[in-house]
């Protein structure tokens, strides 16, 4: 299927590694023109333009001057996610600290790329954003409260994202990941081991051949590249009235009957 986003601005929130990574090169391969932000310093160069810039989404100062930067994006992409390093099982295995950090990066983060981009996308009249969420936003999974929390958030706004931004023909949907084996999937599990006796500690592909069995209906991890795929469909003209959803990636781990 051509896809036809030949030429088209994207920039790529979390670009670094993992599904934004994927997300980002799958958008080069398409031969548009990709720009990325994240934190870490250490983010390999984009093919096409090179740019990764370092900075923090909760500092609406940097990803607004990004935006400036990059008006003439036509697709947003927010990949950006962190736990809060504790494991639930339940609540308040976690103290009221940690909660602050974690909405901050995933939900206000998020928040403020669409701040800074909406404006641009809509004088533009096209476009689209696109926001990385979970399963356990739709779920109510006690393994990190927080970020659960945060990601049910998003879902939500980004339903406000869509009807608001629909009379300028710029359309938002969420990405749901289930499990996806990235350095945040390995803070899940290293979270889980901290309060497990020894004899009951796993190392974490031992941990994952199990948990995804028991979570998963088709029983098999999910891949960056699957959700890089859905990404460029969802940004293209085969997508036009595909606006305010949130699809899951998951091997059928949410089904709402
Ligand atoms: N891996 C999974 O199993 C899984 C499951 C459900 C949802 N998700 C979601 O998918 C998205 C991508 O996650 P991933 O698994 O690729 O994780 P990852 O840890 O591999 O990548 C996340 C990226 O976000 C960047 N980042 C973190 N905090 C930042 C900040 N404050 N400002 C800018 N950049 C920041 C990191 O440097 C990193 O490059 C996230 O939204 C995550 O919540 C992942």
């Amino acid at each position: 299927m051509d896809l036809n986003l030949s030429g088209q601005n994207v920039a790529v929130f979390g670009a670094a590694q993992g599904i934004g990574r994927a997300i980002a090169e799958q958008f080069e391969a398409e031969g548009c023109s990709v720009v990325g932000f994240d934190q870490s310093p250490d983010s390999p160069a984009l093919k096409n333009t090179g740019e990764v810039t370092v900075g923090d989404v909760t500092s609406f100062e940097q990803v607004s001057a990004f935006a400036d930067a990059h008006s003439e994006t036509d697709h947003v992409v927010f990949s950006v996610g962190v736990g809060s390093g504790k494991f639930g099982f339940p609540f308040w295995n976690l103290d009221p600290s940690d909660w602050a950090r974690v909405l901050e990066v995933n939900l206000v983060g998020a928040a403020n790329v669409a701040h800074a981009f909406a404006p641009h996308l809509t004088q533009n009249g096209r476009g689209s954003l696109l926001f990385l969420v979970s399963v356990a936003g739709q779920t109510g999974s006690p393994t990190d409260p927080p970020y659960s929390a945060a990601k049910a958030g998003l879902i939500n706004f980004m339903q406000v994202v869509a009807k608001d931004c629909a009379p300028f023909n710029v359309r938002a949907n969420a990405l749901s990941p289930g499990m996806v084996k990235t350095e945040l999937n390995e803070s899940v599990w290293a979270a889980g081991q901290v309060n497990l006796p020894v004899s009951e500690q796993q190392d974490y592909a031992t941990w994952a051949e199990t948990k995804i069995k028991i979570i998963s209906p088709l029983g098999r991890w999910q891949t960056p590249p699957e959700f890089a795929t859905m990404a460029t469909y969802l940004a293209s003209k085969h997508a036009r009235n595909i606006t305010g959803q949130t699809i899951n990636i998951d091997g059928g781990q949410v089904m709402h009957a």
